[in-house]
């Protein structure tokens, strides 16, 4: 497996907000490779993101890459992976984004914390699965196991005495930063007899919520307090997939164990926390429903509420007609994936280069604000075309424009949740819903007073989720659904955010080197 430094997961990077770090990224792989850091604004410096033939090409083998990232706007937890084909299955690890210098959290300070990173598991090379399922068409091999930071736990038969372990004192508060590197499926999570207090999710600090589970997505990372109240013994924590889908998906559970200091004797098994079922929607809705931003001075709430550009998104799992039905997909076809049932075909040279030097060919500016017809999304969908576009559209998009997405899941293909990210935005998440967007009743349930700022949000299966954000970050920004085989399938597109008409409103010149495209 690829990995940074030898260590799954990769390093934690630590920083203060308004910190600017610099990684030098040396490639000693043997096939080329790019890193992305997940939920950082890149404020003007797109040349530093990292997604493969979006921002720059890979980094050879034998080279190296400085990157740099300006935590100018984010305070809590991201995180980093690899944006190449699958490497991020094992090239990741968290981001720490402390208060500047003489602020502090907007909750209590804890006495400790520790970094949860769940992560999937192949026996096996991920690039050779993905590679297999492209060559065929089909689905790729689901994960073997998930992990908690590297290790599958007690339910499987291979890590019982490696299992992770959270030493924690009586009495004592611990803030717990989770971050979701699994690869095809949301998560579940929980701690037995012990209430989570979730106060941060994607870098941004939310009022707090007492749960006794949390959703999380792929790409998504929150900070959760626990306090060691519960009698002295060990207890389970365990992480278990929300996957409502008839799509294959790993099934299994991972944990690891919270265990008390003291004198005391644990009962030989540890407790173990109840969790949604893998299908169970209204739990990850519930949860979904009750994120909402600290709203404080510190911490204020920017959400536009007059909109100059909205764009409307159907979500679609599709196919590829194959003759013959020669293909390993249903029907005989190959899987696909769609936005507006464009396909998204990744170019040879990267966007952002063709972009900056105006090289013709590369991509189209074609991307439309809504799809080519509308049907009944989320009903009967038997007479649709299942057959989408292949190209490689992008959205252009005026600086300082106030945006509106909704994004509309369909019931084609496998119907199920989508976790979108946006690259160099954080954005709010003003509502969501089941089954067809309404134009008339929807808007009306909007929040703009305190709705979440993130980066990755799930829109519902078959429903809908609206989301706003400013334009104000000139560059080439990458968006797609984070399970990772929707990404390869083309559930994707590119946002051009244009230059102002200053120097400080415009992008940055590239570095003196990035990558050469081959
Ligand atoms: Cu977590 Cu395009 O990335
Ligand atoms: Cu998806």
């Amino acid at each position: 497996m690829l990995t940074v430094n030898g260590s799954f997961p990769g390093p934690e990077i630590r920083v203060h907000k308004g910190d600017t770090a610099f990684v030098n990224v040396h490639n000693h792989g043997q096939y080329g490779v790019t890193i992305h850091w997940h939920g950082v604004r890149e404020p003007r410096n797109p040349w530093s993101d990292g997604p493969e033939n979006i921002t720059q090409c890979p980094i050879p083998p034998g080279t190296s890459f400085l990157q740099e990232i300006n935590f100018m706007t984010e305070e809590g937890t991201l995180w980093w992976h690899a944006h190449s084909d699958w490497t991020r299955a094992t090239v990741h690890g968290a981001i720490i984004i402390l208060p500047a210098i003489g602020t502090y959290y907007p909750y209590p300070c804890p006495h400790a914390e520790d970094t949860v990173v769940l992560a999937s598991w192949f026996k096996g090379d991920v690039m050779a699965i993905i590679q297999e399922a492209l060559a065929t068409g089909g689905d790729p091999n689901s994960s073997d196991a998930f992990t908690i930071n590297g290790q599958p736990g007690d339910l499987y038969n291979c890590s019982r005495n490696s299992t992770y372990r959270l030493m924690v004192d009586y009495g004592k508060t611990y803030v717990l930063r989770i971050v979701n590197a699994v690869m095809n499926e949301e998560m579940f999570f929980g701690i037995a007899n012990h209430t989570l207090t979730v106060v941060g999710m994607d870098a941004a600090y939310l009022k707090p919520i007492k749960t006794s589970y949390v959703m999380i997505t792929p790409g998504q990372t929150m900070d959760v307090l626990v306090t060691a109240d519960q009698e002295l013994s060990h207890y389970y924590m365990a992480g278990s997939p929300f996957a409502d889908t008839m799509a294959s998906f790993d099934n299994t559970t991972t944990t690891a164990i919270l265990q008390y200091r003291g004198n005391y004797t644990p009962p030989s098994l540890p407790f173990f926390p109840t969790l949604p079922a893998y299908n169970d929607k209204y739990a990850a809705m519930n949860f979904s429903v009750r994120l909402r931003s600290l709203a404080s001075r510190a911490h204020p709430v920017n959400v536009p509420k007059k909109i100059d550009k909205r764009i409307f998104i159907t979500v679609s799992v599709n196919q590829i007609y194959c003759p013959n039905a020669s293909c390993a997909g249903p029907n005989g076809n190959r899987l696909a994936a769609s936005l507006n049932n464009i396909s998204f075909q990744t170019p040879k040279i990267d966007i952002l280069e063709a972009y900056y030097w105006s090289l013709p060919g590369v991509y189209n500016a074609t991307f439309p604000d809504r799809p080519p017809y509308f049907f009944n999304f989320t009903g009967d969908v038997s007479n649709i075309s299942l057959y989408p576009c292949l190209d490689t559209a992008v959205k252009v998009i005026d600086y300082g424009a106030t945006v509106e997405i909704i994004f509309q899941g369909t019931n084609l293909g496998n119907p199920e949740n989508h976790p979108m990210h946006q690259h160099g935005y954080s954005f709010y998440v003003v509502g969501m819903g089941w089954g067809n967007f309404n134009n008339e009743t929807d808007p009306k349930t909007y929040n703009l007073v305190d709705p979440p700022q993130v980066n990755t949000f799930g829109v519902p299966k078959n429903g809908w989720l609206t989301i706003r954000f400013i334009a104000d970050n000139p560059g080439v920004w990458f968006q797609h659904c984070h399970l990772e085989r929707h990404t390869t399938w083309g559930m994707d597109t590119v946002l051009i955010v244009k230059n102002g008409h200053t120097a400080a409103t415009s992008m940055r010149p590239p570095p003196p080197y990035m990558p050469l495209c081959h």
